[in-house]
This record gives structure tokens, sequence and C-alpha cells, in this order.
């Protein structure tokens, strides 16, 4: 039994969530599930940040203080992996003032050992990313995740973070395999922008009083950035359950956020002395007619609707199997609707109620258990890749019913030989059920009471067709 810590990005509460947020978080549901059914010590953790300028700007948007606002809008992300059934251990926020303690205590930590030192800085600040933009992240002069807020020009003192001073041990540190950065391509562009330099990053702000306070300067909030990153360690000082787990094994994000997870977090954890995560998977984009989807480019899904219209495990489906980790997805309410009618009502549901119902007619010989393995696509976060591979076999149970046509070899009188051939389809849904368990769980679980039963009947349909 070993441990396994896996964590998602703990989401700005200036947004509601959307398929992205769903999308990340459905994948780190996935593995822990995953690692639970193999018996690992699991911790899955997620939440929301809730400080900085941004999350201050919606309050204010909405007439309410800034902690009325984070308690309402952290319920909004609660309530909406409640209906998507993950399973996360613990809901972390970052105004609880258990994980704002720590945030002092680390920051004090490397202020202490000299890797902070104050300065002023000037730069174009993108309130929409939370971060200071440099002049090639520019398209058209404005940020191209963000093109309706005009980046800020912003001066001001602030304490500054010792980066550059890291720059080679994270190079070794990455070469050697401490800790690892996927996918390959990934990987290759953060050693690329390593290999070219790195600057300094100031790690304070004057003007945001909606944040964490810079122990020695309380003059300062801390850079909701940092604060944020650190909620991966806090947890392991401050929840119950997760004491004992960090290094995590796995932190999870999309790939507009790598930098900060693969590069800055590292050189932080290197500057308190603490251990590094073990690898940073960064997924690629969910894209709307090729925009990233987004709240300020106002083109989300939201994934209770899909809920609604699907269900909760045709939606988990669906979501999981439509972006390929690495790479961006298109995706489209109308192909939603045609992959639900081919691989669900028409694939995987059918091909469960044809065997439950031919096993009702004419009887079963029960087979020995048929092994099958998505290990390797667990391991290399290729999720679509292992639903592809699931879905495969669904698809060879009806392939196999068509070519045998069992009706025909029982209206002949040859009731073993269909027996026989009904108890090896059974026996290899039950490999279905079982592999799709970490993805589809109430399914697999409704599949899997079906065919372990003593007697087996028809089942009622696993995916009703859709009405409008
Ligand atoms: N608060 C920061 C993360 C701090 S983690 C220490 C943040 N929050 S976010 O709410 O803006 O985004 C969180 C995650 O959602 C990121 O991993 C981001 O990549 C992901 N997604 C947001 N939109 C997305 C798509 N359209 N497609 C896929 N994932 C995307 O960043």
């Amino acid at each position: 039994m070993s441990k396994y810590y896996i964590t998602t990005p703990i989401y700005y509460v200036n947004d509601k969530p959307h398929l992205g947020h769903a999308y990340t978080t459905l994948c780190a549901d996935v593995l822990a599930r995953w690692h639970r059914d193999r018996g690992d010590e699991v911790f899955f953790l997620t939440g929301t940040d809730e400080h900085g300028a941004k999350v201050q700007q919606a309050a204010e948007a909405a007439g309410l203080t800034p902690e009325e606002f984070t308690d309402k809008i952290s319920q909004t992300f609660k309530q909406a992996w409640k209906i998507l059934g993950l399973s996360h251990d613990d809901f972390i926020r970052t105004s609880q003032p258990e994980h704002q303690q720590i945030v002092q205590e680390l920051l004090q930590k490397i202020y202490d050992r000299g890797f902070i030192y104050d300065g002023e800085y000037e730069g174009l600040y993108c309130i929409g990313c939370e971060k200071f933009l440099q002049i090639d992240d520019l398209i058209n002069n404005v940020c191209p995740l963000h093109p309706k807020d005009k980046p800020v020009k912003q001066k001001e003192k602030n304490y500054f973070f010792k980066l550059s001073a890291f720059r080679e041990e994270l190079l070794n540190a990455i070469n050697q395999g401490k800790y690892q950065i996927v996918p390959e391509e990934r990987k290759n562009e953060i050693v690329g922008k390593l290999k070219k330099g790195l600057d300094d990053v100031s790690i304070s702000r004057s003007e945001v009083s909606w944040g964490v306070p810079i122990p020695w300067d309380k003059t300062q909030t801390v850079y909701v950035w940092i604060d944020a990153l650190v909620n991966y360690y806090s947890a392991t000082q401050f929840i119950q359950k997760a004491k004992g787990f960090w290094p995590a094994q796995v932190h999870l994000l999309g790939k507009d956020i790598l930098w900060f997870h693969a590069v800055i977090w590292e050189a932080f954890l290197l500057a308190a002395g603490l251990d590094l995560p073990k690898v940073v998977a960064a997924h690629g984009f969910f894209t709307v007619d090729g925009q990233k989807m987004s709240k300020s480019l106002g083109n989300v899904i939201d994934p209770a609707d899909l809920i609604k219209q699907f269900g909760l495990d045709a939606t988990r489906y669906l979501i999981l199997s439509q972006l390929s980790f690495a790479n961006d997805s298109d995706i489209s309410l109308a192909r939603f609707r045609e992959r639900y009618d081919s691989n669900l009502a028409n694939g995987l549901g059918n091909t469960f109620s044809r065997v439950t119902n031919m096993v009702e007619q004419y009887g079963i010989k029960k087979s020995s258990p048929v092994r099958g393995s998505i290990d390797d696509y667990i391991n290399s976060l290729n999720f679509n890749g292992a639903l592809n591979y699931i879905f495969g076999l669904s698809r060879e149970i009806d392939q196999s019913i068509d070519n045998h046509k069992p009706w025909l070899l029982f209206k002949a009188g040859k009731i073993d030989e269909v027996k026989i051939f009904l108890g090896e389809s059974v026996a290899k849904l039950q490999l279905v059920a079982e592999l799709l368990l970490p993805f589809m769980p109430e399914t697999a679980k409704t599949i899997q009471r079906a065919l372990f039963a003593d007697k087996i009947t028809k089942a009622e349909p696993l995916f009703p067709r859709l009405t409008n």
C-alpha cells in the first residue's frame, strides 16, 4: 500500500464552475478512485482560491463583502462537485485561517533564509490571469486569454522572491527526474524557457487588501498565486486526514498555469527546504469553435446542464472521453449528443440489455473471469484512451452476438453452445464493469449487481433514449 496524494488547482471564486474546471477535477477523481481500488492510501484535494484583486473586484461588483462573496461562490463549487459525484477527501479554501497561518510561516522561513528582498516593480498586469504579462504574452496589445480586460500598468514597492537563484537547481531536478513534468512537450517548453533565463518574481501587493498579510510588513499582502500554491502543502499540515501526505504524487492542472506549478512552486519549496511533488501534469484546453472556454469569453458549458440532459455517469463519460489529456479539444453540445446516442444508448446500454435479455431467455453456463487492464492508460493519464479500450470491449461483445446469432443456435437445439457463449459474454461484460468503476461508478455497480446476481434477468435500460 502506498501513499497517493493528488491535487487539482484551486479554482477562482469569481466564476462559476464550467467544463474546464470539471475536466481537471474529474481526471483527479478517476485517479483517486483507481488508486483506492488498488488499496493505496489516497488523499484527494480540491478547493477554492479566494484572495486577490480579481475576487475582490467580483465581490464589489456583486455588492458583497469579499467574505460573503467567497462563502457563496465556494459553496457553488462544492455543490457542483457533489452533483458530479466527486470523491475528494477535503475541500480547502484559502480564506481558512489555518491555511493563512501556514502561508505566513513558509514566507517567513524563506525570508529568514535570505530568498526574499524588497524592490520596485513596474509592469503590465492582467487581472484575469492575476499576473504580470511579458511583452511576448500580448497579442494586439491585450492578453489573449482575457481580450476584454485591458492590462493595467502597475508600479509599486513589492517584495521579490529570488527565483533566478534556482535556475540551475530546477534544470537539474527536471533532468534527473526528481520531479516530472508531463506530457513531454510541456516539459520541453518549461526546460526551454528555463534555459533562456529566469527573472525574480514579485510576491506581494501593496494595493490589494483582500489577501494574507506579509508577516514582517503588514502594509502588503501575499501575491495571490503564492498564497494559492501553498494550499497543496498547507492541507497536509492542518487537515487531520492529510497529515503525512506531503509531497504530492501528482498536481493536475491546465497548461495555462503550468509555469506557476512547474517552476515557481518548486523553487519556493526548494527555498523552504521542503520536498518536491513527484509529477506535475498539464492538460490541454476545451475550446468552443477554436476559442478557450472561459467566463470572460462568454462561451462556457455548465456541467450541471449536461447532467440534466444526459444523467451523471453519461456526463462523466462524455467529458472524459472528449479531451485527449495532452491536447486541446473542440467540443459542442451536438457532438456530446451524438456520442451519447452511439456509445451509450446504442452502445454499452444496448449490449447490456441484449446480454441480460438473452440470459433470461436461454440460460447461462458460467465461464471463468476474463482479464484485462487499463493500468498503462491510467499511468500515462490517457483517460480517453482507457475509455476507448473499455468501450471497444463492449463493442466486441455486441459484434460477437451478431456473429454467433444465439437465437438461431437456440432454435437449432444447440442449447449448451448458447449457454457457454452467453457465459463468456457475461464474463467480458463483468470485465467492462470492473474497468469502468473509476469513470462511471454507478453504471459499473449497476452492471455488476445485475451480472453477479444469482439469477440474471433482463435489465432496465442503462441510458434512456433522449427525447429532445
Ligand atoms: N486559481 C488558479 C489556480 C491556482 S492553483 C494553486 C486558477 N483558477 S481557474 O479557476 O482560473 O482555473 C483553474 C483550472 O481550470 C486551470 O487548470 C485551468 O487550466 C482550467 N481551465 C479553465 N478553463 C479551461 C478550459 N477551457 N479547458 C480546460 N481547462 C481549463 O487558475
